[in-house]
């Protein structure tokens, strides 16, 4: 029987061929596990991915799938007994083993012209690929501007250029950022103006030298916080351009937190948001923070925003291979939906929430009483980064040092800093966002469907979300026992 995709996203996507770039991301592998377990019969996801410190493509998704390694089964029973084990796709494995074979690595580097593909490779996905979902990026705030633009800008053109060559192509959706347009105080589902001519400034960084490049930068900040942002700002226009030929869309999520519920509560792989000072604060290392403590978080579970991307990719899709399909949701392309929080909470209160969660739930080997001062006063957070952060790192260091270990506590406070600072600019404003595209949307989910992909997240229980984000972090990222709940509880008492 074939079930009509207009009523059935999973009907939707069987036969697609997907190609998706940034597949080792934090966002890449939740959509990985996410398809082929909820989309079932999806024909293949080429996934777009570079070789890096000497593992090549092949052995890189092994490594992320926690595959059985054709090579070396003994190691492959020790990973398997090992709590590193990536848990993700656990489900997966139990529910849809064989689906793993329909994900095919390309080799292929974003920041290079014509994203590093080789011809055989583009051919591939020219004749066979039906939908992009186009996620990778330089997420780094202080990436040289030479770099974020190619990365980030040109790399989305170049990504245009390919689509425009697809023969089958139904729906490309762009993964931009909800801080894409910092200098708006309320943000409309729609494009602005960029922050400059995207063409000007990839011509500008292909042919200037890099005197005159640091020149540049520095104006082009005048317009963002960082380079990210002003690549990812550029991006969206790039797609704006292109949607006059491709069915194109534009998700922008705010901070993407851990998993609320899918295919685990409270999975991540990264120490973005909050989860980083849980973690900073919870082991002692982060003793000050300079941030507006009554500025209001705004953050996304990460396994929504991929129900976001798999329903408006949908959406885009379902109407561009049947035109005579209207309904209440008038597309304008691109696309653009806002994929923000649903529920706030201030700084204050956040930190506040985390640190009662670590009195319950501690962390190994904390350094110091957890406890993080809040300021917005500069003056006062550079004393206190000296006070409380530099000099005990210095006198451990030397203790180390002395006791013939490897010093590291300032290494590690200098990355602390760089962090704290590179991300106060967000801590110090809030914006406001429209979400009538994603209310629409959620309507327009098939009743069926409504479990798997309806991307609300309005019932979220914050305290809940925060301890299984916590439990998450201590055994996902630090890969922390469980059991020994006591004894660290003992530990830190003394
Ligand atoms: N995480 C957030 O809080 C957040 C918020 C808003 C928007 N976003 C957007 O969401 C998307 C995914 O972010 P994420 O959190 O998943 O970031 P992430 O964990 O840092 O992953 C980035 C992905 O992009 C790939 N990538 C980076 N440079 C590349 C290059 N030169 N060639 C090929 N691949 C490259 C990375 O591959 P490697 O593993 O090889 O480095 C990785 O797969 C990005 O577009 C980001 O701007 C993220």
């Amino acid at each position: 029987m074939i079930i009509d995709p207009a009523k059935s996203i999973p009907a939707f996507y069987a036969g697609q061929s997907i190609l998706l770039t940034g597949p080792t991301g934090f966002l890449g592998k939740v959509f990985i596990e996410k398809i082929l377990r909820s989309c079932p019969d999806v024909r293949e996801i080429f996934l777009l991915m570079r070789s890096k410190t000497g593992t090549n493509i092949n052995e890189r998704l092994e490594k992320i799938l926690n595959l059985p390694s054709k090579q070396n089964f003994f190691l492959n029973a020790i990973a398997t007994l090992s709590l590193k084990i990536n848990i993700l796709f656990e489900k997966l494995r139990k529910e849809r083993p064989s689906n793993f074979e329909k994900l095919i690595p390309i080799s292929g580097d974003v920041s290079e012209k014509g994203l590093g593909l080789s011809a055989t490779d583009r051919q591939m996905l020219v004749e066979r690929v039906t939908i992009i979902i186009h996620a990778a990026a330089s997420v780094r705030f202080n990436n040289s501007l030479k770099y974020a633009i190619f990365a980030n800008t040109r790399a989305t053109k170049d990504i245009c250029i390919l689509a425009q060559s697809m023969k089958n192509l139904i729906a490309l959706l762009y993964v931009s950022t909800a801080f894409a347009h910092v200098n708006e105080p309320f943000i409309d589902e729609k494009i602005y103006l960029p922050m400059a001519d995207w063409q000007k400034i990839i011509e500008i960084v292909e042919t200037s030298d890099e005197h005159t490049l640091n020149v540049f930068t520095a104006k082009c900040l005048d317009y963002a916080p960082n380079t990210y942002i002003f690549s990812k700002n550029l991006a969206e226009k790039v797609i704006q351009d292109y949607s006059s030929s491709l069915p194109c869309a534009i998700v922008r999520p705010s901070i993407v937190i851990p998993t609320l519920q899918e295919p685990i509560p409270g999975w991540l792989d990264n120490v973005y948001g909050p989860i980083g000072l849980f973690i900073g604060g919870g082991k002692g290392i982060l003793r000050v923070a300079c941030l507006n403590k009554t500025v209001n978080e705004d953050a996304i579970p990460v396994d929504i925003v991929i129900k976001a991307i798999i329903v408006v990719t949908w959406k885009v899709g379902l109407t561009t291979y049947d035109h005579r399909i209207t309904d209440s949701c008038t597309l304008q392309t691109p696309l653009v939906v806002n994929c923000t929080g649903q529920k706030y909470i201030t700084y204050q209160d956040c930190i506040k929430m985390m640190f009662n969660i670590v009195n319950e739930i501690p962390l190994e080997g904390t350094v110091w009483t957890p406890h993080t001062i809040l300021t917005d006063n500069l003056v006062l957070f550079y004393i206190l980064t000296i006070l409380l952060h530099i000099l005990p790192a210095m006198l451990i260091d030397l203790i180390l040092i002395f006791t013939g270990r490897r010093p590291m506590l300032v290494k590690l406070q200098r990355r602390v800093y760089v962090a704290n600072r590179a991300v106060s600019y967000f801590s110090f404003h809030e914006w406001k966002y429209s979400n009538i595209n994603r209310l629409t949307l959620t309507s327009l989910i098939p009743h069926d469907n409504l479990d798997s992909f309806s991307f609300d997240c309005s019932n979220l229980d914050i305290k809940t979300y925060c301890k299984n984000s916590a439990i998450g972090g201590k055994k996902f990222l630090l890969h922390e026992d469980m059991s020994r709940l006591d004894t660290v509880k003992a530990h830190n008492k003394r």
